[in-house]
Protein backbone atom coordinates (compact mmCIF):
# COMPACT_ATOMS: atom_id res chain seq x y z
CA UNK A 1 0.00 0.00 0.00
CA UNK A 2 1.64 3.23 -0.98
CA UNK A 3 1.45 6.73 1.29
CA UNK A 4 -0.31 9.56 -1.24
CA UNK A 5 -0.85 13.15 0.07
CA UNK A 6 -0.07 14.03 3.74
CA UNK A 7 -3.60 14.69 5.67
CA UNK A 8 -2.54 15.75 8.76
CA UNK A 9 0.82 15.86 11.28
CA UNK A 10 -0.01 15.72 14.80
CA UNK A 11 2.57 16.19 17.32
CA UNK A 12 3.58 12.45 17.53
CA UNK A 13 2.68 11.31 13.96
CA UNK A 14 1.91 12.09 10.54
CA UNK A 15 -1.03 10.49 8.85
CA UNK A 16 -1.79 10.16 4.86
CA UNK A 17 -4.07 9.17 2.37
CA UNK A 18 -3.95 6.03 0.35
CA UNK A 19 -5.33 4.82 -2.93
CA UNK A 20 -8.23 3.52 -0.71
CA UNK A 21 -10.54 5.88 1.04
CA UNK A 22 -11.23 3.84 4.15
CA UNK A 23 -7.28 3.43 4.40
CA UNK A 24 -4.80 5.84 6.07
CA UNK A 25 -1.22 5.11 6.56
CA UNK A 26 -0.02 6.25 10.05
CA UNK A 27 3.68 7.52 10.27
CA UNK A 28 5.48 7.64 13.53
CA UNK A 29 8.00 10.51 14.50
CA UNK A 30 10.49 10.71 16.96
CA UNK A 31 9.55 14.13 18.14
CA UNK A 32 8.25 14.07 22.03
CA UNK A 33 5.81 17.29 23.48
CA UNK A 34 4.19 17.74 26.96
CA UNK A 35 2.41 20.34 28.74
CA UNK A 36 0.03 20.91 25.30
CA UNK A 37 3.51 21.20 23.24
CA UNK A 38 4.90 24.35 26.02
CA UNK A 39 7.82 21.40 26.07
CA UNK A 40 9.17 19.98 23.29
CA UNK A 41 11.83 17.22 22.44
CA UNK A 42 13.10 14.05 20.66
CA UNK A 43 13.57 10.78 22.08
CA UNK A 44 15.81 9.00 19.97
CA UNK A 45 13.93 5.66 18.31
CA UNK A 46 10.48 6.56 20.26
CA UNK A 47 8.57 6.23 16.66
CA UNK A 48 9.95 2.84 15.79
CA UNK A 49 8.91 1.45 19.84
CA UNK A 50 5.06 2.99 19.45
CA UNK A 51 4.39 1.63 16.39
CA UNK A 52 5.62 -1.52 17.19
CA UNK A 53 4.44 -1.77 20.89
CA UNK A 54 0.46 -0.13 19.79
CA UNK A 55 0.63 -3.03 17.08
CA UNK A 56 1.50 -5.52 19.31
CA UNK A 57 -1.31 -4.32 21.91
CA UNK A 58 -4.25 -3.80 19.45
CA UNK A 59 -3.28 -6.48 18.10
CA UNK A 60 -3.98 -8.56 21.13
CA UNK A 61 -7.16 -6.45 22.05
CA UNK A 62 -8.62 -7.43 18.76
CA UNK A 63 -8.03 -11.08 19.42
CA UNK A 64 -9.96 -10.51 22.38
CA UNK A 65 -12.92 -9.12 21.24
CA UNK A 66 -12.07 -5.45 21.11
CA UNK A 67 -12.78 -3.61 17.51
CA UNK A 68 -9.35 -1.03 16.78
CA UNK A 69 -8.43 0.51 13.56
CA UNK A 70 -5.54 -1.71 13.14
CA UNK A 71 -4.81 -3.42 9.77
CA UNK A 72 -1.38 -4.38 8.92
CA UNK A 73 2.33 -3.01 10.00
CA UNK A 74 3.64 -1.75 6.97
CA UNK A 75 7.43 -1.03 8.19
CA UNK A 76 9.10 0.20 11.75
CA UNK A 77 7.17 2.97 11.62
CA UNK A 78 4.12 2.81 9.64
CA UNK A 79 1.08 1.07 10.21
CA UNK A 80 -2.01 0.92 8.08
CA UNK A 81 -5.07 1.83 9.71
CA UNK A 82 -8.65 1.67 8.97
CA UNK A 83 -9.74 5.70 8.17
CA UNK A 84 -11.94 6.76 11.34
CA UNK A 85 -13.72 10.52 12.33
CA UNK A 86 -12.41 10.46 15.46
CA UNK A 87 -14.73 10.95 18.68
CA UNK A 88 -12.96 14.34 20.23
CA UNK A 89 -12.64 13.14 23.60
CA UNK A 90 -9.72 11.84 25.59
CA UNK A 91 -10.79 9.11 27.96
CA UNK A 92 -8.51 8.21 30.74
CA UNK A 93 -8.79 4.82 32.86
CA UNK A 94 -6.53 5.33 36.30
CA UNK A 95 -5.75 2.31 38.22
CA UNK A 96 -3.35 4.04 40.69
CA UNK A 97 -3.44 7.78 41.71
CA UNK A 98 -0.98 9.73 39.71
CA UNK A 99 -0.23 12.87 37.53
CA UNK A 100 -3.14 15.46 37.43
CA UNK A 101 -5.14 13.37 39.19
CA UNK A 102 -2.80 13.58 42.35
CA UNK A 103 -2.05 17.03 41.79
CA UNK A 104 -5.99 17.77 41.30
CA UNK A 105 -6.98 16.33 44.32
CA UNK A 106 -4.00 16.58 46.12
CA UNK A 107 -3.00 13.20 47.18
CA UNK A 108 -0.07 11.31 46.71
CA UNK A 109 0.97 9.32 43.56
CA UNK A 110 0.43 5.52 44.30
CA UNK A 111 -2.42 4.79 45.53
CA UNK A 112 -3.85 1.66 44.54
CA UNK A 113 -7.97 2.13 43.83
CA UNK A 114 -10.54 -0.81 44.72
CA UNK A 115 -12.05 0.54 40.64
CA UNK A 116 -10.44 1.81 38.18
CA UNK A 117 -11.82 5.63 37.57
CA UNK A 118 -12.91 6.83 33.67
CA UNK A 119 -12.74 10.49 33.20
CA UNK A 120 -12.69 12.55 29.61
CA UNK A 121 -10.97 15.59 28.22
CA UNK A 122 -12.56 17.38 25.26
CA UNK A 123 -9.64 17.35 22.67
CA UNK A 124 -9.12 21.14 21.91
CA UNK A 125 -5.71 22.59 21.94
CA UNK A 126 -6.49 25.47 22.12
CA UNK A 127 -8.68 25.01 24.98
CA UNK A 128 -5.82 22.94 26.36
CA UNK A 129 -8.03 19.71 26.35
CA UNK A 130 -10.47 20.57 29.22
CA UNK A 131 -11.69 17.91 31.74
CA UNK A 132 -15.83 17.24 31.32
CA UNK A 133 -18.10 14.87 32.02
CA UNK A 134 -20.33 12.16 30.31
CA UNK A 135 -23.46 15.16 30.09
CA UNK A 136 -21.17 18.23 29.24
CA UNK A 137 -20.30 15.44 26.36
CA UNK A 138 -23.42 14.87 25.38
CA UNK A 139 -24.39 18.98 26.14
CA UNK A 140 -21.72 19.63 23.49
CA UNK A 141 -22.85 17.01 21.35
CA UNK A 142 -19.60 15.12 20.97
CA UNK A 143 -20.79 11.67 21.29
CA UNK A 144 -24.12 10.18 21.53
CA UNK A 145 -25.39 8.13 24.28
CA UNK A 146 -24.81 5.19 22.57
CA UNK A 147 -21.69 5.65 21.65
CA UNK A 148 -20.65 6.90 25.05
CA UNK A 149 -21.89 3.56 26.60
CA UNK A 150 -19.79 1.37 24.02
CA UNK A 151 -16.61 3.86 24.59
CA UNK A 152 -17.04 3.16 28.61
CA UNK A 153 -17.68 -0.39 28.43
CA UNK A 154 -15.10 -1.06 25.46
CA UNK A 155 -12.44 1.04 27.79
CA UNK A 156 -12.78 -0.88 31.52
CA UNK A 157 -12.24 -4.20 28.90
CA UNK A 158 -9.31 -2.79 27.45
CA UNK A 159 -8.22 -1.52 31.20
CA UNK A 160 -8.79 -4.94 32.42
CA UNK A 161 -6.70 -6.81 29.80
CA UNK A 162 -3.77 -4.61 29.14
CA UNK A 163 -3.58 -4.47 33.32
CA UNK A 164 -3.29 -8.17 33.01
CA UNK A 165 -1.05 -8.37 30.04
CA UNK A 166 1.61 -5.49 31.91
CA UNK A 167 1.12 -7.97 35.01
CA UNK A 168 3.16 -10.74 33.10
CA UNK A 169 5.58 -8.20 31.73
CA UNK A 170 6.52 -7.34 35.48
CA UNK A 171 4.66 -4.02 34.85
CA UNK A 172 1.66 -2.40 36.42
CA UNK A 173 -0.69 -0.02 34.26
CA UNK A 174 -1.24 2.75 36.49
CA UNK A 175 -3.50 4.84 34.22
CA UNK A 176 -3.55 5.41 30.16
CA UNK A 177 -5.44 7.71 28.12
CA UNK A 178 -7.11 6.22 24.50
CA UNK A 179 -8.95 7.85 22.03
CA UNK A 180 -12.11 6.04 20.00
CA UNK A 181 -13.15 6.84 16.37
CA UNK A 182 -16.06 6.02 14.24
CA UNK A 183 -15.73 3.74 10.91
CA UNK A 184 -17.62 4.79 7.88
CA UNK A 185 -20.87 2.63 9.06
CA UNK A 186 -20.69 4.55 12.69
CA UNK A 187 -19.26 1.62 14.35
CA UNK A 188 -16.97 2.35 17.24
CA UNK A 189 -13.19 1.30 17.22
CA UNK A 190 -10.34 1.81 19.19
CA UNK A 191 -7.66 4.19 17.62
CA UNK A 192 -4.78 6.63 18.08
CA UNK A 193 -2.10 4.65 19.83
CA UNK A 194 -1.67 2.41 23.23
CA UNK A 195 2.23 3.39 23.77
CA UNK A 196 4.92 4.91 26.55
CA UNK A 197 3.34 8.64 25.59
CA UNK A 198 -0.18 7.18 26.36
CA UNK A 199 0.75 5.39 29.24
CA UNK A 200 2.19 4.83 33.04
CA UNK A 201 3.69 2.15 33.28
CA UNK A 202 6.16 1.19 36.11
CA UNK A 203 8.23 -1.73 36.68
CA UNK A 204 5.80 -4.23 39.63
CA UNK A 205 8.59 -4.33 41.73
CA UNK A 206 10.96 -1.17 41.92
CA UNK A 207 7.88 0.56 40.61
CA UNK A 208 10.50 2.37 38.63
CA UNK A 209 8.89 4.89 35.82
CA UNK A 210 9.31 2.83 32.77
CA UNK A 211 7.22 5.79 30.37
CA UNK A 212 7.03 9.41 28.75
CA UNK A 213 6.81 10.90 32.70
CA UNK A 214 10.94 10.53 32.34
CA UNK A 215 10.43 12.78 29.45
CA UNK A 216 7.94 15.58 31.51
CA UNK A 217 9.68 15.35 34.45
CA UNK A 218 13.10 15.48 33.29
CA UNK A 219 14.01 12.13 35.39
CA UNK A 220 16.85 10.90 32.52
CA UNK A 221 16.79 8.14 30.99
CA UNK A 222 13.99 8.30 28.72
CA UNK A 223 15.60 6.07 25.47
CA UNK A 224 16.33 3.62 28.20
CA UNK A 225 12.84 3.37 29.70
CA UNK A 226 11.39 2.90 26.00
CA UNK A 227 13.29 0.24 25.00
CA UNK A 228 13.40 -1.71 28.80
CA UNK A 229 9.25 -1.57 28.27
CA UNK A 230 9.54 -2.50 24.85
CA UNK A 231 11.95 -5.56 25.18
CA UNK A 232 10.16 -6.58 28.60
CA UNK A 233 6.22 -6.56 25.97
CA UNK A 234 8.43 -8.58 23.54
CA UNK A 235 10.01 -11.27 25.61
CA UNK A 236 6.68 -11.83 27.46
CA UNK A 237 4.93 -12.04 23.70
CA UNK A 238 7.91 -14.98 22.83
P1 LIG B 1 -2.57 12.96 33.43
O1 LIG B 1 -2.35 12.39 34.79
O2 LIG B 1 -1.54 13.99 33.03
O3 LIG B 1 -3.97 13.48 33.27
O4 LIG B 1 -2.39 11.77 32.38
C1 LIG B 1 -3.16 10.60 32.46
C2 LIG B 1 -2.71 9.61 31.41
O5 LIG B 1 -2.99 10.08 30.11
C3 LIG B 1 -1.21 9.33 31.42
O6 LIG B 1 -1.03 7.92 31.24
C4 LIG B 1 -0.65 10.08 30.25
C5 LIG B 1 -1.81 10.15 29.30
N1 LIG B 1 -1.87 11.41 28.57
C6 LIG B 1 -1.80 11.41 27.18
O7 LIG B 1 -1.68 10.36 26.56
N2 LIG B 1 -1.89 12.60 26.53
C7 LIG B 1 -2.04 13.79 27.16
O8 LIG B 1 -2.10 14.84 26.50
C8 LIG B 1 -2.10 13.78 28.59
C9 LIG B 1 -2.27 15.06 29.36
C10 LIG B 1 -2.03 12.57 29.24
N1 LIG C 1 1.27 15.04 24.32
C1 LIG C 1 0.72 16.08 25.12
C2 LIG C 1 1.23 17.46 24.73
O1 LIG C 1 2.10 17.71 23.97
C3 LIG C 1 0.88 15.97 26.60
C4 LIG C 1 1.51 14.82 27.31
O2 LIG C 1 1.61 13.70 26.83
O3 LIG C 1 1.89 15.05 28.47
O4 LIG C 1 0.80 18.39 25.28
Amino acid sequence: MEKKEQLYEGKAKKVFATEDPELLIVQYKDDATAFNGLKKGTIAGKGVINNQMSNRLMQLLERRGVPTHFVRELSQRETLVKKVQIVPLEVIIRNISAGSFAKRYGVEEGIVFDEPTIEYSYKNDALGDPLLNARHALALKLVTKEELATIEALSFQVNDLLKEFWAGCGVTLVDFKMEFGRLSDGTIVLADEISPDTCRLWDSETKEKLDKDRFRRDLGGVEEAYAEIMRRLEEHLK
